[in-house]
């Protein structure tokens, strides 16, 4: 449900074309239609289905997730080239919701390799984004690397390319080399000189090289944009794409200071990051924000009696809200009492003081030597103190 007090941004998932170009992370058919089903389930507004003209099978990947679509926008992707677009509209054409994001390298460094002047490419964005806005009434334009291109040419083919049709302006911070006082600053700027910008979506796509493809996010929307383009799992080029539940969850656990709201049910985060490693073969690192293992795990006697006592002294979500059945508190070396006998209540088994202090220091044995002890572990410690006893 939305909140009319906040202003909507707009959540555009490319998992399936900047995440699946991820080195060794490509998937089949059926598992680019089943994670296109799960997101358009969670509520992703725009999905990125794929880059038609790439390939046969990227062709009819995105044709059949656009045929099955219902209420999400399907966006393929085509470079700056008559026939590239055209694909791409053959493969979207049949969404209820199509988009064609097209696309042009805008720096220095990547108007080098076309070798186009900047009058040759202004005239290129031209000629492209118009015969894309004939096709499809809505039409993304992206300057690639606008974050190293120089400001007065970036003005000048975004106006361009919102006098072609342009309906959504996205920013790609390419290489992941902007900070986030520079994120802000830029889409503010943008948005305040060029002519018309006050008619478009401003859209933020960040890549994570630095680690900072999701403050670099936030700041963008904080300064006007109200798209963020992002990944599951943050799965993307090199170092990845803005992690799509970390945009997500940090909008919606810090609203009191980022007043914006999704259309995200964020209950269905974890099953779609679980999915998405697995066709994907990118294991999610343990301590992952969100979605890793760890996210929601306690292990130290201190955290896990503050957390027994009240959840919200160590967790700032609650792992219900992304789709985990509750807390974990792990018993290794660190814990304390209080989890112990928690843990020993779970497995039906209450003990006196006296009985848990012995267990407590055969656990504690055990621990020094174990990674994590395990629920038969502890059965098998209660055996024994009962036995020895
Ligand atoms: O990172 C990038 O510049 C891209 C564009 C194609 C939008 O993925
Ligand atoms: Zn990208």
């Amino acid at each position: 449900m939305t909140d009319q007090t906040k202003d909507r941004v707009y959540i555009f998932d490319t998992t399936l074309r900047d995440g699946e170009q991820s080195p060794g992370a490509t998937m089949t058919h059926d598992e680019k239609l089943e994670i296109a089903e799960l997101l358009e389930d969670m509520g992703v507004d725009i999905i990125e289905a794929g880059f038609p003209i790439a390939s046969e099978g990227d062709f009819k990947a995105v044709a059949e997730i656009a045929e099955r679509s219902k209420e999400s926008v399907i966006c393929g992707l085509a470079r700056a080239q008559l026939p590239d677009i055209d694909r791409c509209w053959e493969a979207v054409k049949r969404a209820p919701r199509p988009r064609i994001h097209t696309f042009i390298g805008t720096s220095p460094l990547h108007r080098a390799i076309p070798d186009l002047t900047q009058d040759e490419m202004a005239e290129r964005i031209f000629e492209t984004v118009t015969h894309a806005r004939n096709l499809c009434d809505n039409v993304q334009w992206s300057p690639m690397d606008a974050t190293r291109t120089e400001f007065d040419y970036l003005c000048r083919v975004i106006e361009i390319a919102i006098k072609a049709g342009a309906t959504t302006i996205n920013i790609p911070d390419t290489v992941g080399y902007t900070a986030p006082r520079e994120s802000a600053n830029l889409i503010r700027r943008l948005i305040e000189t060029v002519p018309g910008a006050d008619e478009v979506i401003f859209s933020t796509h960040c890549h994570n090289d630095l680690g900072m493809a999701t403050a670099n996010s936030l700041a963008a929307v904080e300064a006007g944009a109200r798209q963020i383009e992002c990944t599951i799992n943050g799965l993307g080029e090199r170092a990845g794409n803005t992690a799509l539940e970390e945009v997500v969850m940090a909008l919606r656990t810090r609203g009191d200071i980022m007043p914006f709201d999704t259309e995200i049910d964020t209950r269905k985060i974890m099953q779609i990051s679980r999915r998405v490693s697995t066709v994907s073969g990118f294991p999610v690192q343990f301590n992952k924000a969100i979605v890793g293992k760890n996210a929601f795990a306690h292990e130290s006697g201190i955290h896990q009696d503050g957390m027994l006592k009240n959840a919200e002294t160590f967790e700032i979500m609650r792992p219900e809200d992304v789709g985990l059945a509750g807390t974990s508190l792990p018993l290794g070396k660190h814990s304390g009492r209080a989890a112990l006998r928690a843990k020993l209540k779970e497995l039906g088994t209450e003990v006196g003081d006296n009985q848990l202090k012995d267990i407590f220091v055969r656990f504690k044995d055990l621990a020094d030597r174990k990674k994590e002890v395990y629920d038969e572990d502890i059965l098998a410690l209660v055996t024994a103190a009962m036995t020895d006893g």
